[in-house]
């Protein structure tokens, strides 16, 4: 069988959590070869030896994105073993509270991880992609429009909005395309923990009145890292049962 990203190398950071396994299904059955990391080596062993059994080729190499050298080792790796993709999505929030009450550990927490590991990771993909390669990180719908309580992830995820356009003109030159994909609500880490009346309540927000599936999110992402997306770069696409097009 062919896949569209047959010949293509993905590295995905971030890939334990549910949007991050879904990612891997995704770009692993198109054809990638893949590249996995995260923090949690027992995850991403079991990630790798379900992928495995569905026919998709892994390596794992357990990182911290806040750890300036291994982000760099990492990045060196997957460029030995031929990446051309690189998917950025380690994120983590905080506990919802307006700004005044926000405890600033961890918000700086939040900014490491989602702000300061987005930027290090591309600063060190970008000087190893080929011409022709390809980002897409993982934003949020808080990376276009504010949230309540929710400030420090909200600007921690503009920030990685602002890097996917910026980056998206420097590198436009070689054919390298940044993109970022916004999910809204999304059926996975925080939210899956939440009640199911939650849940629900959270979903029903959307015009779609449900949440998001990972499976749905990692769609978006196959298609922006593809060569179907060759004329798509600095694109911010929303995946939010249509929260966005209420507009302002
Ligand atoms: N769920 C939603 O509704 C939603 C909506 C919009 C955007 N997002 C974004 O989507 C992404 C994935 O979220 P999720 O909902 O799937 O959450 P999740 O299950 O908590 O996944 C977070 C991922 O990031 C990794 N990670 C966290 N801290 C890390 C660190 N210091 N170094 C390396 N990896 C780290 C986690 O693996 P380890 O713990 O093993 O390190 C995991 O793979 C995040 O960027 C999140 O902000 C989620």
């Amino acid at each position: 069988m062919t896949g569209v990203l047959d010949g293509h190398t993905a590295l995905i950071v971030g890939a334990n959590g549910g949007i991050g396994q879904a990612i891997a299904y995704a770009l692993g059955a198109a054809g990638a070869r893949l590249i996995l990391a995260a923090r949690d080596r027992g995850k991403l062993d079991q990630l790798r030896t379900e992928l495995d059994a569905a026919g998709s080729t892994a390596d794992t190499v357990p990182t911290d994105i806040i750890d300036d050298d291994a982000v760099r080792r990492l990045v060196e790796r997957a460029a030995a073993e031929g990446m051309d993709i690189a998917v950025n999505n380690a994120g983590t929030s905080h506990r919802p509270a307006p700004l005044g009450d926000l405890v600033i550990e961890e918000a700086d927490r939040v900014l490491r991880v989602t702000l300061r590991g987005t930027l290090v990771a591309m600063h060190h993909e970008l000087a190893v992609l080929p011409d022709g390669g390809s980002i897409v990180n993982v934003a949020s719908t808080a990376g276009v429009a504010g949230a309540p309580g929710m400030a420090a992830y909200v600007a921690a995820k503009h920030a990685v909005v602002g890097l996917t356009r910026t980056a998206a003109l420097d590198y436009a030159a070689r054919s390298i395309r940044v993109n970022a994909v916004a999910p809204g609500s999304i059926d996975s880490g925080g939210t899956t923990a939440q009640p199911d009346r939650i849940r629900q309540q959270i979903g029903s927000a959307a015009p779609l009145a449900r949440l998001g599936s990972p499976a749905e999110v990692a769609a978006a992402v196959l298609w922006l890292a593809s060569p179907a997306a060759a004329y798509t770069t600095g694109a911010v696409l929303t995946v939010d049962g249509g929260k966005g097009a209420r507009g302002a």
